[in-house]
């Protein structure tokens, strides 16, 4: 039997390269070979925008365009959302019941939000955050969930409260595994990591034009004035996006010929302007394909939600029965 695989992703709307590169290729190589559930946690957005939901609806859907664009197929994997599968919010109930507040208090994410958000006291609902994210990955009995690095911590923490709830009533759930994803961290435009909220982002949806526009501003090596300057690859965002984007032996030659001098950055970005619209084009056309259908992905959706249901259901039953409850 294949093993499972779960993971997840807040609505956070058009997604960009640094998503594409740091999560989705690697979703779409593991839907091959896992039982994969790709899961879009439109709950816990509400942690920190309970009053905007009418931006999280938006925000779920383009989601789902772009992981669809991206290459999950719904043929292979089930893409659902989170709020469509009630059982998620029922395990999280009786899972609180057994995780310690000090638990939650000390999880790294917590902290850093409540102090960013600005928040005079944050919700019941931010501490649980976690709990949440534990009822996503336990309710499917998921053997491995693929995350990065700032994931793991919530990973420890579903172990512990998938131990507690074992020792407690039964052997109902495996201990998950963190299937951690080393990705490239891919630069924005102003050579900071690539962020929706920094203003520096190339998103999949963008068109070839508004990508050659972007690329045109980009930073570069600041030492490097005019054409005949040396530069630096190793301190260049357009180079590290060159690594990812370009062909070895281009790459290779770019690296030797901006270090001379005679490479000027014009050109350079042309390369990957080049190079970066030739990947993203079926992305882009698979893109525009399921925007012009909303009820394709309506369906895929349901469909989605369908299957997940089923077995989240399953595994409430084993869930209710264990802990004497109807
Ligand atoms: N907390 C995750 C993030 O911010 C999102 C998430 C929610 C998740 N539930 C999950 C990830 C379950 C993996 C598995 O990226």
């Amino acid at each position: 039997m294949q093993k499972r695989m779960l993971s997840g992703m807040q609505p956070t709307g058009i997604l960009h390269l640094g998503n594409l590169e740091g999560a989705l290729r690697n979703w779409v190589r593991l839907q091959e070979e896992y039982d994969s559930y790709f899961c879009i946690v439109d709950w816990h957005s509400l942690t920190t925008l309970a009053e905007t939901p009418e931006l999280i609806k938006k925000q779920t859907l383009d989601v789902a365009i772009d992981w669809l664009a991206a290459g999950l197929n719904p043929e292979k994997c089930t893409v659902f959302i989170q709020s469509h599968v009630p059982q998620h919010a029922e395990l999280h109930l009786l899972l609180s019941m057994i995780t310690p507040v000090p638990w939650l208090e000390r999880v790294p994410t917590y902290k850093e939000k409540k102090e960013n958000l600005n928040i005079e006291s944050a919700s019941y609902g931010l501490l649980g955050y976690p709990v949440l994210q534990a009822a996503d990955i336990m309710i499917y009995k998921a053997d491995v969930v693929p995350v990065g690095k700032d994931q793991l911590p919530h990973l420890e923490l579903t172990r512990e409260i998938t131990r507690r709830f074992n020792h407690l009533y039964g052997e109902v759930f495996p201990e998950c595994e963190a299937l951690l994803t080393e990705a490239a961290v891919v630069p924005g435009t102003d050579g900071r990591k690539m962020s929706k909220s920094y203003d520096n982002a190339i998103y999949i949806q963008d068109s070839a034009e508004e990508t050659a526009k972007k690329i045109k501003t980009m930073f570069t090596d600041p030492l490097k004035l005019r054409m005949g300057d040396p530069g630096r690859p190793e301190v260049c965002p357009v180079f590290a996006l060159h690594e990812i984007y370009s062909p070895k032996d281009q790459v290779a030659w770019i690296d030797e010929h901006c270090r001379a001098g005679d490479l000027g950055c014009v050109q350079c970005k042309k390369m990957l302007t080049e190079n970066l619209n030739e990947k993203l084009r079926p992305l882009r056309e698979r893109r525009q394909m399921y925007a012009d259908d909303p009820a394709q992905i309506e369906k895929i959706l349901e469909e989605g939600a369908a299957k997940a249901r089923e077995v989240a259901e399953e595994t409430m039953r084993e869930v209710r029965k264990a802990m004497m409850l109807p």
